[in-house]
């Protein structure tokens, strides 16, 4: 029986281009999950959009003078053209803007509201008298009631890094009028995350198998004591709040953004024509599901976003959450001009092949620590690396299979102990790096396939095919057809890693179908294949200028 998985995934804001850090900590590894699932042959639904909503958009669409919407198009075409280019495989990539999306989350809204876990509650809110508005949090600055550093944001303090009210801001300014804004009650749906509390408690404390600091933070969140938190703010762009009264407000952007996992599902289900496939996704509670976040969002997907669906009821919690560290980049790096900055995914796409770009960054995937991205190791890993140890390998064999056999795979009269041994070793391979890409380790499923492509070119080096074939015909025809099966295994085992080239690869072995077709197993090269002139899979790179490498 094929698992069910629900590969879920940050929705980033439609405000900006997406940079190293994000692909790195989040869509590279959900793709390469859902790459690893589909060809073990799992029903996967991959899932996620642009938020569109909130303050950060509103800000950019200020900036600029022009509607919010202009932002979101512009940035959700970017957003959409690195998934294509970085080979990103979406069942569904949306927006939080559909119908579909805005019913969804007026159904929960309800749902709770009618379970009496959302209640109404004023509060005291800023009211700039100039623009005549409320004022949400970002749109507030003024002294940090912490620190005292005098341009401190109404949600966050630049300088020291603390979480704040914007009604706590010593002598606070309007960044709408400049105007001193006045303290005004306003009345907000609150979610009763208190009542929640236990019963999330419980989950959360058998989730033995999540990553330990997702884990920690969620227990120790748990321990601290929940508060009710407001879920509609005095803003006009957002979902509306369904209940009259409240025309002048809108549902608060993280509440109805981590509904878009499954509006996301249900749109997904209704685009491929069967409506009701996103069922199993969300009610079978032998589905799992995985939500790829950065660290800075782990409290929103294991606590509250938890709460909301065990409040609706009926719906799966996550099954795991494993949320990455950040990627720091090193000052120098950011100065480069010669090629990709390095920062924006777009730029580095312009410099590198999808798969130079993929095969680094996860190396460098901040799975239990930050980790650094730099170009120059970018490139070293392109050359020293990917293509040393894995490319070449793939085509000096083809290439002596040309070079001596004419094209045609040799067929062994029988194998050697060390033949087998490395066989057995590919054989294995799918049990040891599947075991890795499932429990979501990519870098080490990698390392454990480079292990393997390390071992086929000892093998190599050891049976020196190309000296044996002037004395010993068979013996080198044994070790290229055994090295060619090895090559087949690790264009499965790396295909999620690597898909742009080892899709090449698999018809430059002519293989039948896709690597997807052929599945999550080894399967040899049939003798008497006419391979195809061999191409090469991956270029190398010129070193930076010194000053960039620096
Ligand atoms: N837009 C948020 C951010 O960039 C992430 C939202 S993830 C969500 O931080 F799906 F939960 F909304
Ligand atoms: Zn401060």
């Amino acid at each position: 029986m094929p698992d069910r998985i629900l590969v879920c995934v940050a929705w980033p804001y439609a405000n900006y281009l997406l940079h190293v850090g994000q692909a790195a900590g989040a869509y590279l590894p959900a793709d390469i999950f859902a790459r690893y699932q589909r060809l073990a042959g799992n029903e996967v639904a991959m899932v996620s959009g642009s938020d569109c909503h909130g303050t950060p958009i509103t800000v950019a669409a200020d900036k600029e003078g022009v509607e919010p919407r202009v932002i979101v198009d512009r940035y959700h075409a970017k957003i959409v053209e690195v998934w294509e280019r970085l080979g990103i495989t979406f069942d569904l990539y949306t927006t939080t803007l559909t119908a579909n999306h805005y019913e969804t989350t007026q159904d929960i809204f309800l749902r709770l509201l009618e379970r009496g876990l959302l209640y109404k509650h004023s509060q005291d809110q800023l009211f700039d008298p100039q623009a005549g508005r409320f004022l949400p949090d970002r749109y507030v600055e003024g002294t940090c009631p912490l620190c005292g550093y005098r341009e401190a944001r109404g949600d966050q303090c630049d300088s020291c890094g603390k979480m704040l009210d914007a009604i706590d801001l010593i002598e606070p300014r309007s960044r709408m009028t400049g105007a001193r804004p006045e303290v005004r009650q306003s009345e907000h749906f609150f979610l009763k995350l208190t009542a929640l509390e236990a019963q999330l408690r419980e989950w959360a404390s058998k989730q033995a198998h999540w990553r330990r600091n997702v884990l920690n933070f969620t227990l120790g969140m748990l321990d601290e004591g929940l508060q009710d938190r407001a879920i509609t703010r005095d803003i006009s762009w957002g979902v509306p709040v369904p209940v009259a009264g409240y025309e002048d407000k809108r549902i608060y952007v993280w509440f109805d953004a981590v509904i878009g996992y499954l509006s996301a599902t249900k749109e997904w289900a209704a685009s491929k024509g069967d409506p009701e496939a996103w069922k199993p996704f969300w009610l079978d509670p032998a589905t799992r599901s995985y939500y790829f976040i950065g660290k800075d969002n782990i409290a929103f997907h294991t606590v509250i976003w938890p709460a909301m669906l065990a409040g609706y009821g009926d719906l799966n919690l996550p099954y795991d959450v494993p949320a990455n560290q950040y990627v720091n980049y090193s000052a120098g790096q950011k100065q480069s001009k010669s090629k990709g900055t390095g920062t924006w995914m777009l730029d580095l796409l312009d410099a590198y092949s999808p798969d130079t770009v993929r095969f680094y960054l996860t190396t460098i995937m901040p799975e239990t620590s930050d980790s650094e991205f730099r170009e120059d190791e970018l490139i070293r890993t392109n050359n020293d690396v990917l293509i040393a140890t894995w490319g070449n390998l793939a085509n000096r064999v083809i290439a002596m299979v040309h070079r001596n056999f004419e094209g045609s795979v040799p067929a062994p009269a029988a194998l050697s102990p060390e033949s087998t041994a490395l066989v057995d070793e590919a054989r294995r391979a799918f049990d040891t790096v599947g075991a890795e890409y499932g429990a979501c380790r990519f870098r080490n499923a990698l390392n454990e396939a480079l292990k393997l492509a390390q071992a086929a070119n000892k093998y190599l080096d050891d049976r020196a095919p190309w000296k044996a074939v002037k004395t010993d015909r068979e013996h080198a025809g044994e070790t290229l057809a055994v090295a060619l099966n090895v090559i087949n295994a690790l264009k499965v085992l790396l295909h999620p890693v690597v898909p742009f080239s080892t899709a090449q690869l698999h018809a430059d072995l002519a293989q039948g179908g896709t690597v997807l077709d052929q599945g999550w197993q080894y399967r040899p090269v049939a003798p008497g294949t006419q391979l195809p002139p061999p191409r090469p899979l991956y270029t190398k790179i010129e070193s930076l200028p010194a000053e960039v490498a620096g």
